[in-house]
């Protein structure tokens, strides 16, 4: 046996990918690899609107890095029949129980927007939520998309227009409408100030008056009673504001804190969502949205009561490096890795995944 070199000094990860340049999508491995990837082919100022966080990126950081908090409890050599994995929401089959967050601006972020955004999870057979600063219109959406759309709305100064967006919404096969509370003050994001992003002048914003106005709760519930559709509440991260939601009506809750592009120092989500499990006790749907980088993280979620996950950053700089391929590889990635944390968890369907996933300590 040669002689091994006296290492005294941490054993554990090896930088093997120290020289690993990815600068091409064959090149992608994981979630983590689409920011290399993002960094090499978007231009700096999109780029840095994709991957900044608000303040000291302390919620922004913390969203994933949580994630490793919570170990998972491995079960070997199961009974497990054939893996499914998905879920009904809102009268709809979904392939797997994640989704693709809003994200503005799309146009900006790749030449075909929102169209390679559905058009790449539609092929992953994933679902969209289309954000109200869509950079393309529901019509034009509806035409290609193949898997349910949902419509984020911001409430914006005039509640006549808000009505008339909703009626688009409706119109145009959207299968819920979610409402966001969490956007109503301007980011500070430092990164994305000292490089500058602007909006190209080509790119148009059809249900884009203003900006996220604060609105009542009251208006809020008329809103929910004017919508045949079903209406989420996103950004609600404390039982109270859960309580309220469903005290107005909503049909869903997204426990977000716009990816730590918000509010610096708020919880990480995944801290956060018990409470709000706990206080909805199964009354509606409970969607969580923040760091979720792994397939360990959507099985994590779910085991503490989400009953579906979403992604905002990752999806942005998959669409941004490498449009609908892309979109679709990244999708794809993370549900293969859902599927082998359900297989060496012992889990065969996400109906069974519960809080006996998780490693008590
Ligand atoms: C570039 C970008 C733009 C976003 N724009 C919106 C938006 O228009 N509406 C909205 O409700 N949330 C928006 N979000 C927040 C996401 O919907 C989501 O809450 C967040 O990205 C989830 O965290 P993650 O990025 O860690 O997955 C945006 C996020 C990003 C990264």
């Amino acid at each position: 046996m040669q002689n091994l070199p006296n290492t005294t000094h941490k054993l554990e990860s090896v930088d093997i990918d120290k020289d690993y340049v990815v600068d091409d999508l064959e090149k992608v491995t994981n979630l983590f690899d689409f920011q290399a990837l993002a960094r090499h082919k978007m231009d700096s100022g999109a780029f840095a609107y994709v991957s900044s966080g608000a303040g000291d990126e302390t919620t922004f950081n913390r969203n994933h890095s949580a994630y490793d908090d919570i170990l998972l409890n491995p079960r070997v050599l199961n009974e497990a029949n054939a893996l499914n994995t998905t879920i009904t929401l809102f009268g709809d089959e979904l392939a797997y129980p994640i989704l693709v967050d809003p994200f503005a601006f799309q146009r900006a972020i790749h030449p075909d927007g929102e169209l390679a955004t559905v058009r790449g999870a539609g092929k992953a057979k994933t679902a969209c939520v289309i954000s109200s600063f869509t950079t393309t219109s529901l019509e034009d959406i509806q035409q290609i998309a193949t898997t349910p759309i949902w419509f984020q709305l911001y409430l914006q100064d005039d509640i006549d227009f808000a009505k008339k967006v909703i009626k688009q919404a409706e119109a145009n096969g959207c299968k819920a409408i979610c409402i966001t509370l969490d956007g109503n003050a301007a980011a500070i994001r430092n990164k994305e100030d000292k490089v500058g992003f602007k909006l190209p002048k080509d790119v148009s914003t059809p249900y884009k008056i203003g900006r996220p106005a604060p609105m009542s709760w009251q208006g809020i519930e008329d809103l929910i009673a004017y919508t045949t559709l079903p209406v989420l509440i996103k950004g609600v991260v404390s039982g109270e504001d859960a309580e309220r939601a469903i005290a107005i009506g909503a049909a869903g809750i997204i426990v977000s804190n716009h990816g730590g592009r918000k509010l610096d120092t708020a919880p990480p989500t995944i801290v956060a969502l018990p409470r709000v499990v706990k206080q909805v006790n199964k009354r509606i749907p409970v969607l969580i949205d923040g760091g979720i980088r792994r397939g360990t993280d959507v099985l994590k979620a779910l085991a503490l009561g989400a009953d579906a996950v979403l992604l905002g950053k990752p999806i942005a700089q998959a669409l941004g490096s490498a449009g609908a391929e892309g979109v679709t590889k990244a999708l794809e990635i993370l549900q293969h890795e859902f599927e082998m944390a359900m297989i060496l968890t012992g889990q065969d369907t996400v109906a069974s995944v519960d809080s006996s996933v998780i490693f008590e300590k």
